[in-house]
């Protein structure tokens, strides 16, 4: 079988974390590189993370730096939100520090360049703040054509986290979101309001850590920490980023449907907001994206768990 090249743009951050090991363990696809940038965390972590996480997995994978800043959005502070993720992006799991050397390309040059190795066939997994994807469009004019797809987790139809109209990713770098939605790529929107419903239970934990790979227990004390983060009042075992992976390499477990998706980012109380014409109540453009509505909870739960579980095979 041929696999499909992806390239990974992240904000490492427990559940980003998550869906890369879903990622590089799933037979469908061949991780050709995973970019950082500032989100959850600062990007001196979230790219430390990436390089520490792809090392102690034995992989190979190039990892590069990324934005340290947003181009205009929310996280100005680089100390993104810590209470979700723990001070360093891993809810406290402490990773061997890597050896090898980041790759010395920035984002946008490293995304630019395997695009143009894949010709035309590199998807993209966005799953923090848009900043390298918008700064290597700007980069590269020719960019958005060799891009197959993109499949971000950010925006929501309806609702927010950061504020009662905007979700974080998108958000924290709201420009950034602007450029990417309408670079003319064809993308998924997997929003807020349906990766909320994408919660692990204490039974995919007991089943991954019965595995008993690197992979299965480095998920499983994540989602781990993710029990106490809940149990102390914060946020479920929710799989923000792993639902974005799902739609494209399970899309039997979402229900989407053709819209049209740009980003406020200008505004007294909407900056990041994703305006989405879904419904079509009131269609205000051409489709520009397929977006998320619903999730089969039981089908994307089994589909990570069985997806990290073929860890074993290489252990
Ligand atoms: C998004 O923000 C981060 O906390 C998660 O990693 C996810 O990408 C959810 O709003
Ligand atoms: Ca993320």
């Amino acid at each position: 079988m041929n696999k499909r090249p992806f390239l990974i743009d992240c904000d490492t951050g427990t559940d980003d974390a998550i869906a890369i090991l879903a990622a590089l363990y799933s037979p469908q696809i061949d991780v050709k590189a995973i970019t950082s940038v500032n989100g959850n965390v600062a990007e001196r972590y979230t790219s430390q993370n990436n390089l520490n996480l792809v090392e102690y997995l034995g992989k190979s994978v190039p990892v590069a730096h990324g934005a340290v800043r947003p181009l205009l959005g929310g996280v100005l502070d680089t100390e993104g939100a810590p209470d979700t993720h723990g001070k360093t992006g891993l809810g406290g799991i402490q990773l061997p520090t890597a050896q090898r050397s980041f790759d010395p390309r920035v984002a946008d040059q490293l995304i630019y360049e395997t695009a143009v190795e894949c010709k035309g066939e590199l998807e993209l997994l966005v799953v923090g703040p848009m900043t390298n994807i918008a700064i290597a469009l700007c980069n590269h004019g020719d960019l958005a054509g060799l891009i197959k797809h993109i499949w971000f987790m950010g925006g929501a139809c309806q609702g927010g986290n950061v504020l009662p109209t905007a979700e974080f990713n998108i958000w924290a770098d709201a420009l950034a979101g602007h450029i990417v939605t309408q670079s003319g790529i064809p993308m998924t929107m997997v929003g807020l309001d349906v990766t909320l419903k994408a919660v692990m239970t204490e039974e995919d934990i007991a089943q991954l850590r019965g595995v008993g790979t690197k992979a299965c227990t480095l998920a499983a004390d994540l989602l781990d920490f993710m029990v106490r983060r809940r149990d102390a009042g914060g946020e479920d075992l929710v799989m923000h980023d792993a639902l974005a992976l799902g739609a494209a390499l399970c899309p039997e477990c979402l229900t989407c449907v053709d819209a049209f998706v740009d980003v406020e980012y200008s505004g007294t109380y909407t900056m990041g907001h994703t305006f989405s014409d879904a419904g079509r109540r009131y269609p205000a453009g051409k489709p520009n994206a397929s977006v998320a509505l619903d999730i089969d909870v039981p089908m994307f739960r089994k589909w990570l768990v069985e997806t990290i579980s073929r860890s074993k095979a290489e252990e």
